[in-house]
């Protein structure tokens, strides 16, 4: 069995190690959803670096060209006329020396196209020593255009030849290669040039010529990031102002890693952390109803050892008081049997001087006399009746079958001289037989018979009526009279030795015999109870269990018969 403090410990070491998972997973699921956004704009910026260098390689064919230009243009003297007949659909042709002098120009080539040499990007490249160039848009007539610079050596040193032509004429050349990107729906793809105005376009809404605003034009500062919903990454062309932009819508983009899917394995794992949260708080709540359930058992286990104290704190009074009590009956029964030989003595010596020298005493003396033999007589009686008394207990047979209606009518026999002087009729029904000490038995009904011949009324002629029956393992045996009764307030009473209710002048006796009675009768393990009014005789009802196993003295018999009560048994 754990202890309470180890249960505690191991839930708490289950609790972290819930609470780590947990977190671990937490980290590990955000770190993979941020790598999974990572790897989705690393793919993006790879189409862009991919279109850029497909475009590259494109432009970089007008290299292979040089040694034609170097044909067409490597004479002293360039004429107009030479350039005008390469014009083809472009602008203007413009031939210039390496400082970017205008040698020769064709057609076209206007004074706002000459202005335009200034600030063209294409021509600062090439001065800059690249083989070729590309610049923004110029604004040239109602139009623009855009302008394309290649250097090429001649005898007469690096010429440089820049082609002024529409923005339209690009267009299906780049529009072509941007369809080609692959994306996500709703992705656009877009050739912008320096100052973020669109060369060419997958939009409609776009198109060539188009600015992007101001918001966006500060958001394309940035090579990649995010824009009203869209993801952008740009790449710049080799050799120009030029620049890739992709842009695709988030949602689409990122499907897997944001909306609804974002949120699944998140909601997963909200999921899991629930169900180990409630699992740890039922495991709690476990071993919170397991500690109850611990203290109850404590607590019960306390108030057994308790009970088990008080129980053998009780046995060992109850065999201090059946010790005492032994010791007690012993000494009742000692102190009876040695009182008998003195008496009998003083009986003797009174008895002579009462019959040799009765003459001799005055009235006086032989009264005194007369009272002290009296006394003494009684005195006998008292000390007979107690020795019966405490030998109930110490002297007592074991059991065997008693016919009660024979016995019963032994007892009548016995008192045969004090029924006929009382005038007394005696009913004596069938009585049942029981297992019981026969010479008690006889003590017992002697009693109550006895006490139903004296106690009668003067004037009424006693009627005794002794009947019996036996049922559920139980014997009930009433003596019932006619006499004088007593308030039954007295009816425990009178069970107890010397109680008497009525004067020794009226009705003689020692006040021993109900108590001797109940004596027999728990030693029998049953009971002795009384029922009387004053003036309507009484009812003494014996109550026996009819067998007793092995016959053993039952006189600690725990079950009296069912429906008896009566009080605790303290001997005198
Ligand atoms: N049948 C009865 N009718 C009325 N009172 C009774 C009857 N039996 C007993 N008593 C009352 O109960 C008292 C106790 O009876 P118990 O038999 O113990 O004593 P006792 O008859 O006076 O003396 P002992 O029986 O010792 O000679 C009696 O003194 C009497 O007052
Ligand atoms: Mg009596």
């Amino acid at each position: 069995v754990l202890k309470r403090r180890d249960v505690v410990i191991v839930w708490l070491a289950g609790a972290s190690l819930v609470l780590a998972l947990l977190t671990v997973f937490a980290i590990e699921l955000s770190n993979t959803q941020a790598k999974s956004r990572r790897d989705v704009t690393a793919r993006v910026h790879e189409r862009a670096v991919l279109a850029a260098a497909l475009i590259d390689s494109l432009l970089q064919t007008v290299q292979e060209q040089t040694p034609q230009l170097a044909q067409l243009y490597g004479t002293a003297k360039v004429t107009a006329a030479t350039l005008n007949a390469h014009r083809d659909r472009n602008e203007y042709l413009v031939l210039l020396d390496a400082r970017g002098n205008v040698l020769a120009a064709s057609q076209g080539f206007t004074a706002q196209a000459r202005a335009n040499l200034a600030r063209s990007a294409a021509l600062r490249l090439v001065l800059a020593r690249r083989t070729y160039g590309l610049g923004n848009l110029l604004p040239y007539g109602r139009t623009s255009a855009v302008d394309f610079a290649v250097a090429f050596p001649t005898p007469h040193g690096k010429r440089i030849l820049l082609t002024g032509f529409g923005p339209q004429a690009l267009g299906p050349f780049l529009q072509g290669d941007l369809r080609k990107i692959p994306g996500v729906k709703g992705a656009h793809n877009y050739v912008i040039d320096g100052n973020d105005t669109v060369l060419a376009s997958t939009n409609p809404a776009a198109g060539s010529g188009f600015r992007f605003p101001a918001p966006a034009r500060a958001a394309l500062a940035r090579s990649s990031g995010e824009r009203r919903g869209h993801y952008y990454e740009q790449v710049g062309l080799a050799n120009s102002t030029w620049r890739i932009v992709l842009a695709e819508p988030d949602g689409p983009l990122f499907a897997s890693v944001s909306g609804f899917r974002k949120w699944v394995p998140w909601a997963i794992f909200a999921a899991f952390a629930t169900v180990a949260l409630v699992a740890l708080a039922l495991g709690r709540r476990a071993m919170r109803a397991s500690a109850e359930v611990r203290d109850a058992n404590a607590r019960l286990g306390q108030m057994n050892d308790e009970l088990a104290s008080a129980n053998a704190a009780l046995e060992h009074r109850a065999r201090e008081l059946s010790r005492s009590n032994a010791e007690l009956e012993q000494f009742a029964s000692i102190a009876s049997h040695d009182l008998q030989e003195p008496l009998r003595k003083v009986r003797t010596f009174t008895d002579q001087v009462v019959q040799a020298e009765s003459e001799q005493l005055s009235p006086k003396g032989r009264d005194y006399l007369e009272r002290a033999a009296g006394a003494a007589e009684r005195m006998q009686a008292l000390i007979e009746d107690l020795l019966k008394y405490s030998r109930v207990g110490t002297h007592g047979r074991s059991f065997a079958p008693v016919n009660m209606t024979e016995l019963t009518r032994g007892v009548l026999e016995d008192l045969e001289s004090s029924v006929e002087r009382s005038g007394a009729s005696v009913h004596v029904g069938e009585l049942p037989t029981v297992d019981a000490d026969a010479p008690q038995m006889r003590q017992l009904m002697q009693n109550l018979v006895s006490n139903a011949l004296k106690f009668r009324r003067p004037d009424v002629e006693p009627e005794i009526v002794i009947e019996g029956h036996a049922d559920d393992g139980t014997a009930t045996i009433k003596v019932v009279d006619n006499g004088i009764g007593f308030d039954p307030q007295y009816s425990g009473r009178i069970f107890r030795v010397f109680e008497r209710l009525h004067s020794r002048a009226e009705y003689p006796g020692t006040g021993i015999g109900l108590a001797l009675c109940r004596k027999i009768a728990e030693r029998h393990g049953g009971a002795v109870v009384a029922e009387s009014m004053p003036g309507e005789g009484s009812t003494f009802t014996v109550i026996l269990p009819l067998h007793h196993r092995d016959g053993i003295d039952p006189g600690t018999a725990r079950d009296a018969p069912r429906g008896v009560r009566h009080e605790p048994f303290v001997p005198a």
